[in-house]
């Protein structure tokens, strides 16, 4: 049952659930919101205290439902506003809360406010989208870039001017100078905490604002991340304005006027710890949580990520919670990008984001180390990826959940072909790795549980201990510790007198340990250390 003398958010961990892969319940090969109410005990069993659905609204799918038609209803390939409802009670009876997706940055083209604002020029929402001339030789306006490649402008014919879209042209950003788009998404942000909605991830969140003036973008230099130069451009006038945060205490202001469980969650796609911590405001009237990137795409060693996590604490003001994650359906999944699919570098990881002072978010399917899915090209669906893109397709982490070693993996009904197919379940499913004690998956229900035991996993200081090279070790609280060896040797670490809690290698659970702990080649552990 929830503690509510914790913060569920702050102490507990978040589940990212993506809706059309996560289970089928009526055999049309696409997951569904019934799917997810018939899976909830899996979460409940596996100790999870939040739920972040991708989005769920109706779209045409260009972007997969990052294209939204209409914020205030339910996609009807995932079902409807009472199932979703309904999944909100059924979680809320195990302890868990639900978080939509909320994409403001853009709206899909058939979105009826865009359709109407394409209409004329003097049309009621021409404002609400961002529109401008073409220079004198018909070009666009400035040379802002698309995040998916090509110009950020796109003509429209029959008005004469050039929209802006930071996405696909199918995606035309909200103008959000306009103080009636500010209106629609305060009454958005309202109708779903009235449903008894918990929070939002805000897709983008870095991105709302444009520069006014629309100023061309500075190129990139070789001091900035491959991200940024990759693009060719610092995308300083298109997206990340300051003026993004007045928007955000705003929204702070409508969560906390329900009651303190309900958050804000940010995309924030910024590599700068100083930008990232900004998004958190004086630390409690911005947003809640932050993705941290800089940790998703750093190489899997030691060196970096004591680097990352320190730089992190070092920014967050007083207060604030560190997000960390490995997978997502944009960036792939950890046991793929960090560890090479291999099993035993992957306990590694998952030990190390259920351990740090933060909030984990898992992606479905990290519980039992699903890793990404090579993904025919003939059957991939990512428009943005793939083929001659500038970036890899993201079908690979958007497959089926591997529920059982089935052909149809449990996710549908036999002989039904699944919108994407499926990964290696033979291998790893949950059915199989339930029945294991020492499996992945026992290994993450069992590291969220012992969060929930020991009060320095939750809520102690993070400290970095010096430890031999490619070892990263740290303290929390003051009896806690936990040392992950990230390289291919055998390490001893100095730790003083302590009991292994719970380590990657099962057996070793409970062994004392006396001043020194030896580590195997990619192996941690969590310790008890006995109080000096
Ligand atoms: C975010 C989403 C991604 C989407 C993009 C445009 O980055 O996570 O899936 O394509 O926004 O909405
Ligand atoms: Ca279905």
């Amino acid at each position: 049952m929830p503690n509510e003398d914790i913060t569920w958010w702050r102490d507990g961990v978040i589940y990212q659930v993506y809706v059309r892969s996560f289970a089928d319940s009526n055999g049309d090969g696409i997951g569904d919101l019934r799917g997810v109410i018939e899976h909830l005990d899996h979460l409940g069993w596996l100790g999870v205290d939040g739920v972040w659905l991708s989005p769920v609204n109706p779209s045409p799918d260009l972007d997969w439902g990052y294209d939204v038609a209409d914020y205030r209803d339910v996609h009807p390939d995932l079902g409807d506003l009472r199932t979703l409802d309904e999944l909100v009670g059924e979680a809320g009876s195990r302890g868990i809360r639900i978080l939509l997706d909320l994409v403001p940055n853009h709206t899909s083209d058939r979105h009826p406010w865009f359709v109407d604002a394409r209409s004329s020029r003097d049309a009621a929402h021409r404002d609400w989208y961002v529109w401008a001339d073409p220079r004198a030789d018909g070009s666009p306006p400035n040379n802002w870039r698309s995040v998916f490649g090509g110009s950020a402008w796109e003509l429209d014919p029959t008005t004469g001017q050039y929209y802006l879209h930071n996405f696909l042209p199918e995606q035309p950003d909200l103008n959000w100078w306009s103080e009636e788009v500010r209106g629609a998404f305060d009454d958005i942000l309202r109708f779903w905490f009235e449903r008894g909605i918990a929070g939002f991830r805000i897709d983008v969140a870095n991105g709302l604002i444009h520069d006014p003036e629309l100023r061309d973008n500075p190129s990139a230099t070789d001091d900035d991340p491959p991200e940024i130069r990759r693009r060719g451009q610092r995308q300083v006038y298109n997206l990340n304005r300051p003026e993004v945060h007045e928007i955000y205490r705003g929204w702070r202001t409508i969560a906390d006027g329900y009651d303190p469980h309900r958050i804000l969650v940010a995309e924030t796609w910024v590599f700068d710890p100083e930008q990232l911590a900004r998004f958190y405001g004086s630390g409690d009237d911005e947003l809640h949580l932050c993705f941290n990137f800089s940790l998703v795409f750093s190489d899997f060693r030691a060196e970096a990520f004591r680097g990352i996590v320190g730089s992190t604490e070092g920014a967050l003001p007083p207060g604030a919670r560190p997000a960390w994650t490995g997978s997502n359906h944009d960036v792939g999944r950890f046991p793929t990008r960090w560890c090479d699919g291999r099993e035993d570098r992957s306990r590694c990881a998952l030990m190390a984001l259920l351990t740090l002072r933060g909030t984990p978010f898992l992606y479905y399917g990290d519980e039992i180390g699903m890793t990404d899915v090579a993904v025919p090209e003939d059957d991939q669906l990512d428009l943005v990826g793939g083929g001659g893109a500038e970036q890899p397709s993201r079908d690979g982490c958007r497959t089926p959940m591997q529920w059982s070693a089935d052909p149809s993996a449990g996710f549908t009904r036999d002989g039904v072909r699944p919108w994407l197919p499926i990964g290696d379940a033979a291998s790893r499913s949950v059915a199989a790795q339930r029945e294991d004690p020492g499996s992945m998956l026992n290994l993450c229900r069992d590291l969220i549980a012992l969060r929930r035991e020991m009060p320095d996993l939750r809520s102690g200081r993070y400290a970095s201990i010096p430890s031999p090279a490619g070892v990263w070790t740290w303290s929390r609280g003051d009896d806690t510790v936990v040392s992950v060896n990230l390289s291919e040797e055998p390490v001893t670490v100095p730790i003083g007198t302590a009991t292994i809690a719970i380590g990657t290698r099962r057996e070793r659970d409970g062994e004392p340990v006396g001043g020194e702990l030896s580590l195997g080649p990619w192996e941690g552990a969590v310790l008890r250390v006995a109080p000096s």
